[in-house]
């Protein structure tokens, strides 16, 4: 074939899907992966699509000296392989199969965000290190991923064409279009080096925290109000038309009224409740600890997959403490349906806030100057964590893009006056019924706190100038000097510090 426009290294799912999307696009694609079998069956895949439009060309190649010499330059590599040591490893084969500086490597793996500046200063001067964190799975990676991209900028003109050309799309309202339809790619340049990886990450956080929300509203639902799982997906389906339309609404009310096709149960009923992960809630949990940024319900999303995995201290505990669940009787269904739809709205909407806070705080420290109008923009479609509401997230960035914080914005402040109320009865009523909700609760706490004038720290930071002489602040001294309290069994004396 003529020399391939972009090369894909790595061809199990994501790497195979993201070639066919390029290939749909009509650009010649390179191939490689150690994996024979993944070779074989990319081949395959691409060879049926050709014959139904015959667009792009692809070939395997079965070195990386070949598969440097089938490609246009400067050359495009799109790595996709798994995060950590692997990508490192790659990037020296492909230095020494000769890759010059002027070529291109793109991280599109689920990467730490540090080591992807490490890789960006390690290797200049041998090649443009570029990433991108692609999100949608392997159904979006295939027709229409939301593409997070950052590093030498100077590489970005190169690598725009193929993500603008392969990303999911948006109309003018900001809703998702077909495949082939025209509309607003969700891909974007974001800034330098690790910019797109920590976004990718902040995304997943939140999407840890938004998982956890829906899953306790069906814990809440089956546990309180008694409803079958059916009955639970007919409601999850009624919110997804409107205010609470978002991707993870949609698969959960699938999922809720599919059956088992093993038993004929409710299939939710057949899986065993102990969640894993991957790692990148944790990342972004011990980044808001390390940046001192508040993100409580994406932690405790993380918490609350490790307290599932206990299952077998879950049962003990269950048996020794037999009184504390108890259903509720005489509750009005549709009161209590609205108030946990109002819940889910509020609680979802603050765990976006805590997000875009930490990654405001990260782009203030790094010097990133992230767009947040942007990143909502490109997260409307392709992502897990598409959502409605994304759009009204972008208007708010576009019409202050300092905003402090999301909550401020006042088309969400008039709606969180309005919900909250629903918020707080619907927290009371698990809480009373012994039904676990850590992320709506602790969303709550974030919230209360936020809008506390005078929050208790006086007393700690008392307590902590009491025994370690840390010293304290004054509310009365507007030049916040520092103090330090000495006790005796005469008198307290107050010194500065
Ligand atoms: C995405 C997803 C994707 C992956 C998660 C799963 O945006 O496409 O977030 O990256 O599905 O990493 O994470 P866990 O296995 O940790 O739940």
């Amino acid at each position: 074939m003529n020399q391939a426009k972009i090369a894909m290294i790595g061809l199990g799912v994501m790497g195979k899907s993201m070639v066919l999307n390029l290939l749909d696009r009509g650009f010649n694609v390179a191939g490689y992966d150690i994996n024979l079998d993944n070779r074989n069956r990319a081949n395959q895949e691409a060879k049926s699509l050709a014959k139904l439009h015959g667009k792009g060309l692809f070939v395997t190649l079965g070195s990386l000296t070949q598969l440097l010499a089938s490609l246009e330059t400067p050359r495009i590599i799109a790595l996709s392989v798994p995060a950590g040591e692997v990508v490192d490893s790659v990037i020296e084969e492909l230095i020494e199969a000769g890759l010059e500086a002027q070529d291109i490597v793109i991280d599109t793996g689920n990467s730490l965000w540090t080591d992807s500046e490490r890789r960006e200063r390690q290797y200049q001067g041998k090649l443009r290190f570029f990433s991108t964190a692609v999100s949608g799975g392997e159904v979006g990676a295939r027709i229409g991923p939301s593409l997070m991209a950052s590093g030498d900028e100077s590489a970005w003109q190169y690598v725009k064409p193929f993500w603008l050309a392969i990303a999911a799309k948006v109309d003018s309202q900001g809703m998702p279009v077909g495949q082939f339809e025209q509309g607003e790619p969700c891909a974007a340049y974001l800034g330098p080096a690790g910019a797109g990886h920590y976004v990718k990450m902040v995304h997943n956080g939140i999407e840890y925290a938004d998982m956890q929300l829906i899953c306790e509203a069906y814990h809440f639902m089956s546990e309180v109000l008694q409803l079958t799982p059916v009955q639970i997906g007919q409601v999850f389906s009624r919110w997804n038309q409107g205010a609470l339309n978002s991707y993870l609404m949609e698969i959960s009310a699938e999922i809720l009224q599919a059956s088992d096709p093993v038993s004929g149960k409710p299939f939710v009923d057949v899986v065993l409740d102990k969640a894993e992960q991957k790692g990148t809630g944790l990342w972004s949990s011990v980044n808001a600890l390390q940046m001192g940024v508040p993100a409580p319900t994406i932690a405790q999303a993380v918490f609350a997959r490790a307290q599932s995995g206990q299952k077998a201290m879950r049962l003990r505990a269950a048996r020794a403490f037999k009184q504390q669940r108890n259903h509720a009787d005489n509750i009005d269904l549709e009161t209590a349906l609205s108030n946990l739809h109002d819940t889910l709205f509020c609680a979802k909407l603050t765990v976006y806030a805590q997000g875009f806070d930490l990654m405001k705080t990260t782009s203030d420290t790094e010097g990133w100057a992230l767009d947040f109008a942007n990143i909502a923009k490109i997260w409307r479609a392709g992502c897990i964590i598409r959502a409605n509401f994304l759009q009204d997230i972008t208007q708010a960035y576009e019409a202050n893009p300092e905003l402090e914080n999301l909550l401020l914005a006042e088309r969400f402040i008039e709606q969180i006056e309005l919900k909250s109320s629903g918020w707080r009865a619907s927290t009371v009523q698990a809480v009373l019924h012994g039904v676990p909700m850590p992320a709506v609760t602790s969303t709550l706490s974030y919230f209360d706190s936020l809008c506390c004038e005078v929050l208790p720290a006086n007393l700690l930071q008392a307590q902590r100038d009491y025994f370690g002489a840390h010293s304290y602040s004054r509310v009365d001294d507007i030049e916040q000097h520092r103090y330090h309290l000495t006790w005796s069994d005469e008198k307290i004396i107050q010194v500065r510090v």
